[in-house]
């Protein structure tokens, strides 16, 4: 099975953009992932829509967007435009799932939807067909950096067996704390995409970081 390295841009130099795109774009990452935060849904904002164009100008590479927002119905169109290839929800953010889900890939993007640490695996039952990838968060969502919350490998192992059971396609990524001590483990768990902000950026080498992340889950 395809496994899927996305370094959180949340963690890059804003002040040398372009310097650290490019540097994802020679890595041998997948995805850039895009964290969007609206001051509400996470008491943190983050960046918007310049932004985002911005780095898809210069991205060679899947633009996998996590909105940490509420009401994100409004914005669908709008990330489209900006350039989302995937674009994820979550489910705590969304009173009408399924409808937020259809209308995500009406537009032409992959349709993710993202659970809370508290959130139970079980909640997605009924919407997993629907799915083409699910996020599940190791950190509470609003801030790079944070450790890692061990329950996280049950939930991805409950999570893939309902993948199984369902004959689902979704893709299964982790994100918050992602290091090279627990990818191994959240791969065998049954994880297949790996976010990863501090561990990447705040390394001196960001890009050999990305190569033996890549190497830990091939
Ligand atoms: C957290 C974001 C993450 C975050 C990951 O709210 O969704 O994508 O940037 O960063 P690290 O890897 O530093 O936990
Ligand atoms: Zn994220």
């Amino acid at each position: 099975m395809n496994t899927y390295i996305a370094p959180s841009m949340l963690s890059a130099d804003f002040g040398n953009l372009q310097r650290d795109i490019e540097m994802i774009n020679n890595s041998e990452a997948d995805w850039f992932h895009i964290d969007v935060m609206d001051g509400q849904f996470v008491p943190n904002i983050s960046f918007g829509m310049p932004v985002i164009k911005a780095i898809k100008k210069h991205a060679q590479k899947t633009m996998d967007v996590h909105l940490m927002i509420v009401d994100p119905d409004r914005y669908l169109e709008d990330f489209k435009k900006v350039g989302a290839d995937i674009l994820t929800v979550h489910y705590e953010a969304c009173t009408h799932l399924h409808r937020t889900v259809q209308a995500i890939k009406a537009l032409g993007m992959k349709a993710g939807v993202s659970l809370n640490p508290h959130s139970p695996v079980s909640v997605l039952e009924d919407i997993i067909g629907e799915l083409d990838l699910v996020l599940i968060m190791s950190v509470n969502p609003g801030f790079g950096g944070q450790a890692f919350i061990e329950n996280t490998y049950q939930k991805i192992s409950r999570l893939k067996a309902l993948v199984d059971r369902t004959g689902s396609s979704a893709i299964i990524e982790v994100d918050g704390g992602v290091n090279d001590q627990n990818i191994t483990a959240l791969h065998k768990a049954g994880a297949n995409a790996f976010v990863a902000g501090n561990f990447v950026f705040s390394n001196e080498n960001p890009s050999q970081t990305i190569q033996h992340l890549k190497k830990l889950v091939s």
